[in-house]
């Protein structure tokens, strides 16, 4: 019964999230892009009122025409729409998500002994500090005499971040360290809205209520941030799909990769804001593209050595003898190791059968990836994944003759 309620608390938790993460990250794209494209007022009389820029857009139906006053209102409109709520529900649905998956079932998804046995709530803290010391080390970055100079914030945020990628990968499941760097950086990203950006909004609407022309050092820190907020955006959206592929996690170098895959992702960002104004440089794009193929045949599985013919032949009956033993908890029509109320992925591998059919999947998540067993919670050994490897290269069905 509990796996079940797990099952669906994880589903709407999931559900919300991404539904409130769209909305979010739509908005926050939305207006970078308005804010790109605005033109000079077209009429004197709108630059009179304070009009900086403004745009023409037709969309569902309708016509719009959105303009900007960069500094302040002559009057206050009687309703004033706020963008929060949408970054804050992400933050509250993810954090639920988090301690529902990864602190909660550590012992499945956060703990690897074969990285560190660290023990459940070692595992747990060590998962809440770093987001807790992530936010406020980026703050205080940010404040600091470094976070003037743009360039010279970039790269310390690239080596801080990089050292925290790796030093997450020493001591977390592969998974585990992927989610807590993204969490990390979208914990960053709402911080950024609830304790800089709508501060300085909340003085810039006082500033306006009372005819006072509003301080312009709240426009430029939310500026600052509003910058990091949107190049750490696809960053964070490939980590949040990043659990489903084993390859980038599962891989001895994962902590590298994460990197080099948030790096690429940022660039590509900035060539969808620098040509927001009509003109990107090709160098972005271009580093971005390189990076992806460059990971992509960096992991590339090496072509294998023809199976050793002196070694003897590992049957199916032995290779299913030992995917019962390790994977069948989990992964049958009805589970019984505690915690799952349905094969997890619909990967039911209770006969021969079954283990042929999915022989390619089975030898990617044992031999390959080692996601599996996850956790190695049934105790795995090295040589019974050695003898799966075997068997799979010697097995014809696997297309290996
Ligand atoms: C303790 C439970 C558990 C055990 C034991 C276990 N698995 Fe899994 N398996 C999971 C979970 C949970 C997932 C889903 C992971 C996810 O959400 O990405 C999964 C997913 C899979 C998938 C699908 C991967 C994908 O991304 O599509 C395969 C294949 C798989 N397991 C094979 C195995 C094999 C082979 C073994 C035995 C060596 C094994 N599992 C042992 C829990 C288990």
């Amino acid at each position: 019964m509990e796996g079940y309620i797990l099952e669906w608390l994880n589903l709407f938790g999931r559900w919300i999230h991404l539904i409130t993460g769209i909305a979010w990250i739509g908005a926050s794209f939305y207006f970078i892009w308005l804010d790109n494209h605005l033109e000079a007022p077209a009429k004197d009389s709108d630059r009179e009122r304070g009009v900086g820029g403004e745009l023409w857009a037709v969309h569902g139906g309708g016509f719009y025409n959105a303009q900007k006053y960069s500094n302040g209102v002559p009057a206050m409109p009687p309703n004033l729409h706020w963008f929060k709520w949408e970054a804050y529900t992400t933050l509250i649905t993810g954090a639920f998500l988090m301690a529902l998956i990864y602190w909660y079932q550590a012992e499945i998804y956060l703990i690897d002994p074969g990285v560190m046995a660290l023990s459940k709530p070692v595992a747990i803290v060590l998962g809440v500090l770093t987001l807790v010391v992530g936010w406020l080390g980026y703050d205080a970055l940010c404040k600091s005499q470094l976070g003037q100079r743009e360039n010279m914030m970039a790269l310390a945020l690239l080596v801080v971040l990089s050292i925290i990628a790796w030093g997450l990968c020493q001591v977390f499941s592969g998974r585990g360290a992927y989610m807590h760097f993204g969490a990390m950086l979208g914990t960053i990203m709402v911080a950024n809205v609830y304790f800089v950006i709508m501060p300085g909004q909340r003085a810039m609407v006082a500033a306006c209520t009372d005819g006072r022309q509003p301080d312009p050092i709240h426009g430029a820190r939310a500026k600052q941030r509003s910058v990091h907020n949107t190049y750490f955006t696809l960053p964070v959206l490939f980590i949040m799909i990043s659990n489903h592929y084993a390859m980038t996690w599962g891989h001895d170098y994962n902590w590298l990769i994460l990197i080099a895959m948030s790096v690429a992702g940022a660039l590509i960002r900035v060539h969808f804001v620098q040509a927001h104004f009509g003109k990107p440089s090709p160098i972005p794009a271009g580093v971005a593209i390189l990076l992806l193929i460059g990971i992509v045949t960096a992991i590339a599985p090496s072509p294998r050595a023809a199976p050793d013919s002196t070694a003897a032949m590992v049957t199916l009956d032995q290779a299913h003898a030992i995917i019962q033993a390790r994977c069948t908890a989990c992964h049958a029509t009805v589970p019984t190791h505690p915690g799952f109320a349905a094969p997890p992925k619909g990967v039911v591998l209770e006969t021969p059968e079954q283990t042929l059919a999915q022989a390619t999947s089975i030898h990617q998540q044992i031999v390959v990836t080692r996601a599996m067993p996850i956790g190695n919670l049934t105790g795995m050994t090295d040589e019974e994944r050695t003898i799966i490897d075997r068997w799979y290269l010697s097995s014809p069905v696997a297309g290996n003759p």
